[in-house]
Order: structure tokens, then C-alpha cells, then sequence
């Protein structure tokens, strides 16, 4: 590494392919991360009524892959790297990809559900925090700061900032709450490519990192724990939790940073960005 950035640009045609440059989009990936961000947040949309006390996560993945297929859509985590569900399940001191199981949703739970519609060959990745039943007070307001961690780590996504703005944004909210950022795991460059450059760090120093330039498109997605930032892999390979099995909460918006600010395709079209929905 010299230090240096590599940004391409690149058209719909060409977006393709990992060079490990930060692709600077055109407007008909921007059009194309309208439709598939869409199509994610209306699955997350979707899925309100149905996070409720005995619910299983199977049944939950089963609605996420049903609604994904009949919205002309494909779940991007079915196949991925052997990964064999249509979205992740994070419950309670799972960090993130938790693995749909027959586990059933009980009252006192905080669940991340995270999905990835692929629409014309274009991913929507989003993921969002439910309350199940009666929430402790302890656990709803790591809810409510990690939401507004990511919101604040949104607003300095504008040309002309670094990603360590975000970064530093999130980390410094996050860390006035003495709740620990996980360093583990990252956003990402996002498009025709589920996982691409950038990684997006949720800590981080003003001014640092690659510029943000019109035309980048990537997450944001914190990682919260109401303990420390450490996590532990589980046997399966994917299931990341807290090593102090402290309490963990993510939200995840794919956005595109434009000529004065950012374009957040995942928005809810029914204004359920955070809870209580
Ligand atoms: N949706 C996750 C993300 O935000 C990735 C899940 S990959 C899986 O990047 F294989 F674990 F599903
Ligand atoms: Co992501
Ligand atoms: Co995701």
C-alpha cells in the first residue's frame, strides 16, 4: 500500500469485477440501486407484523425468500460462500450473520434482520433491528443509539469528507454511551458486486481514509455491543456473538454518495426505518 486511492470509473457494462479501485457509479447504477434498495427495504417492511413472540426464524427466512422471488428478485446470501438461507437472523449476542434455525423468537428479544435482494443484477443490502414482545429499557436505547449511529455516520457522507468522518461519527456516539464498536466486521462497497471496495470502517480520525466522491456507492452498517467491541466466531462458521455475550444491535442502509450529499436506497417506503414499527 503507498497510501494512494484508486478510484474507476465505471458504466452499467463495465461495473463488474473486483480491482480492489473504489468504482465510481453512473446514473444507471444509481437506478439500479433505487429498484433493488427498494425491493429490501419493502421486504424489512414486510416483515413487521410477523416479528412477533413464537415466531421461527425459518419462517422468517421462508417469507424473506418468498416475497424476494415474487418481486422478480434473488436472495444474494442463498449459495454465498455455502451460506444456505435468504437472510441473516441476529438475536440478542449474535453480532451478525446469524443462521436461520428452528429457534423460535421470544418476548425480551432484540432481532437484526439483514437482507440482500438481487434486482437486475444489482444488490440491495439493508438490515434493521426489531423489538419482540416487551423490550428491557437497558436493551431498547441500544437499539435507539445504534439507529441514530448509523443516521449520524449518514450525514457525513458527502463529497469532499473521508470515510474516517464516518467512521469517527459513529465511534464517538457510540462511545459517549460506553457501548463498544465492533471492529471485526465492516460496510462495503455494494452493486453488481454483493462485497466490494471500500471497506467502510465504524470507528475512525476525521479526515482520514479515501475521499468520498460522487458516483461511490456503499453500506454503513454498525455494529454495536452494549459491552466490548470483541466478538468470537461459532462452530458453524458464520454465527459471529460477543465475547462477553453482551447485547448487540446493527441497522445497515446501502447508500450513493451524489454531488451534494448521499442517496439512501433503502429508505422504508412506510417511514419503519427504526423501531417501534
Ligand atoms: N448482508 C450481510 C452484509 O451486510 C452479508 C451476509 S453474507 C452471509 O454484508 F453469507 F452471511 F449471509
Ligand atoms: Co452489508
Ligand atoms: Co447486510
Amino acid at each position: 500500500m503507498n497510501g494512494m486511492t484508486d478510484y474507476i470509473t465505471v458504466t452499467a457494462e463495465a461495473a463488474t469485477g473486483r480491482t480492489g479501485a473504489i468504482k465510481l457509479h453512473g446514473p444507471e447504477a444509481f437506478e439500479g440501486m433505487r429498484r433493488a434498495g427498494r425491493v429490501a427495504a419493502e421486504t424489512l417492511d414486510m416483515i413487521v407484523p410477523h416479528m412477533v413472540p413464537g415466531v421461527t426464524m425459518a419462517e422468517i427466512d421462508d417469507l424473506v425468500r418468498q416475497f424476494t422471488l415474487d418481486n422478480g428478485a434473488i436472495p444474494a446470501t442463498l449459495g454465498y460462500r455455502g451460506y444456505a438461507h435468504s437472510c441473516c437472523i441476529s438475536i440478542n449476542h449474535v453480532v451478525c450473520h446469524g443462521i436461520p434455525s428452528d429457534k423460535t423468537l421470544k418476548s425480551g428479544d432484540i432481532v437484526n434482520l439483514d437482507v440482500t435482494p438481487i434486482v437486475d443484477g444489482w444488490h440491495g443490502d439493508t438490515s434493521r433491528m426489531f423489538l419482540i414482545g416487551d423490550v428491557p429499557i437497558k436493551a431498547r436505547k441500544l437499539v435507539d443509539v445504534t439507529y441514530e449511529c448509523l443516521m449520524l455516520g449518514i450525514e457525513q457522507a458527502k463529497p469532499g469528507n473521508h470515510l474516517g468522518d464516518i467512521g469517527h461519527a459513529i465511534q464517538t456516539h457510540a462511545e459517549r454511551h460506553r457501548y463498544g464498536v465492533v471492529r471485526d466486521f465492516c460496510g462495503h462497497g455494494v452493486g453488481q458486486m454483493f462485497h466490494d471496495a471500500p471497506e467502510v470502517v465504524h470507528v475512525g480520525r476525521p479526515g482520514t481514509g479515501p475521499e468520498l466522491r460522487p458516483g461511490m456507492i456503499f453500506t454503513i452498517e454498525p455494529m454495536i455491543n452494549i459491552g466490548r467491541p470483541d466478538v468470537k466466531l461459532l462452530d458453524d462458521g458464520w454465527t459471529a456473538v460477543t465475547r462477553d455475550r453482551s447485547l448487540s444491535a446493527q441497522f445497515e442502509h446501502s447508500i450513493g454518495i451524489t454531488e451534494n450529499g448521499c442517496e439512501i436506497f433503502t429508505a422504508s417506503p412506510k417511514g419503519l426505518n427504526n423501531p417501534p414499527y
